[in-house]
């Protein structure tokens, strides 16, 4: 289908990821409309907003996703639950989510859905043995099997075609997760998860970039794709990245796996008291204390010219020069 024919519906464009998908979309010139919530928060994409065609509604409500869905031609799919107190709530943004968006795709003949999972739908890998996209998946927490079941609607359900894009750890600007590991750096400290967990890592940019390429591109009909920069580290390494380019000599603070536990435990108390989410907590520890988070980018990216190449001194320059420029560090 040519661009000018594509009638784009972006799901969680305010969020991190997705408003870098919008960003590039945007600059592409190609016809967006955008699913919102009517009281989200609109900071990431407010330089988009006069011109923009929102659509109000939510995942959990079908009607209004049939509604979004008018002239509709092709789904960006980046709504999700990342942080969340219960298995029931991740259950419901990325399994129920998931496929109230893939019936009413279906009801209004949408040509391709482009799905965000993650490597976490996949399962820990180490480097020697990369997850690769034809290996049978083995999740090990709530998020994970959550977004395994979201795969598994699209998979199932999906009468049109679609792609299905798992990408590592996203950091660039606008993240709020990998932004503390940027604080404690300023501040001196650098944390190191005990054995030094090796990790893939995509570039928001890039792996926004390689999401755009999932709606036309024809080889990928019915794949499952890891978009990832081929470079492996471990947080410490990321964490010397960013000292280096502060210009700062940071503590190494070693967190062994009782320590990480106990943090893990305490977050997960606190968060259950204030009903507040939280970064760290007993699902995150089933992730950290994992062998590894590595996956190999799928070759076909290659084949298309959209590779994620962004390394991680270039990212975490381009992160830190927003992060300051932001006021956020
Ligand atoms: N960040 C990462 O490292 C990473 C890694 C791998 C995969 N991913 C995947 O990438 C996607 C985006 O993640 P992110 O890091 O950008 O998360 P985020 O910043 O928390 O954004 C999540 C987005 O989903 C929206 N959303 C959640 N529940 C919804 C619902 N019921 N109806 C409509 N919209 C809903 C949120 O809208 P509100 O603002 O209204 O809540 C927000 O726009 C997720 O699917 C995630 O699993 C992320």
């Amino acid at each position: 289908m040519a661009a000018a024919n594509l009638h784009v519906l972006l799901t969680g464009a305010n969020g991190f990821v997705g408003s870098h998908v919008l960003d590039h979309l945007r600059r592409r010139d190609l016809a967006v409309a955008v699913l919102l919530r009517p009281g989200s928060d609109r900071r990431f994409i407010s330089s988009h907003l006069r011109t923009l065609d929102v659509r109000e509604g939510s995942l959990g409500n079908p009607s209004s996703l049939r509604n979004a869905l008018s002239g509709i031609t092709h789904v960006i799919h980046c709504a999700g639950s990342v942080r969340s107190l219960s298995r029931q709530a991740f259950f419901e943004a990325n399994e129920t989510g998931t496929r109230n968006l893939v019936d009413a795709a279906n009801e209004c003949g949408v040509n391709r859905l482009v799905h965000l999972s993650s490597l976490a739908a996949g399962g820990p890998a180490i480097p020697d043995r990369p997850a690769a996209e034809a290996d049978a998946p083995s999740p090990v927490s709530n998020y994970g099997h959550s977004k395994l079941a979201g795969e598994e609607a699209v998979r199932n359900g999906a009468k049109g075609e679609w792609v299905i894009i798992r990408p590592p750890a996203v950091y660039g600007p606008r993240d709020t997760e990998f932004l503390r590991l940027f604080r404690a750096v300023k501040a001196r400290l650098l944390p190191e998860v005990g054995h030094g967990l090796p990790l893939s890592l995509v570039y928001a940019g890039d792996l926004a970039a390689t999401t755009i390429a999932a709606l036309t591109s024809p080889g990928l009909a019915g794949r499952v794709l890891y978009a990832a920069h081929p470079e492996i580290v471990t947080a410490g390494q990321f964490g010397a990245c960013i000292a280096r380019r502060l210009g700062v000599r940071a503590w190494r603070i070693p967190l062994p796996v009782p320590l990480l536990w106990s943090s893990c435990l305490a977050q997960e108390v606190f968060a259950r008291l204030t009903g507040r989410p939280s970064v760290l907590n007993l699902q995150k520890f089933a992730e950290l204390r994992a062998p590894g988070w590595v996956c190999e980018p799928s070759p076909v990216w290659r084949d298309i010219g959209v590779e994620c190449t962004t390394g991680l001194e270039e990212g975490v320059e381009e992160t830190l020069a927003w992060y300051l420029r932001e006021g956020w560090l």
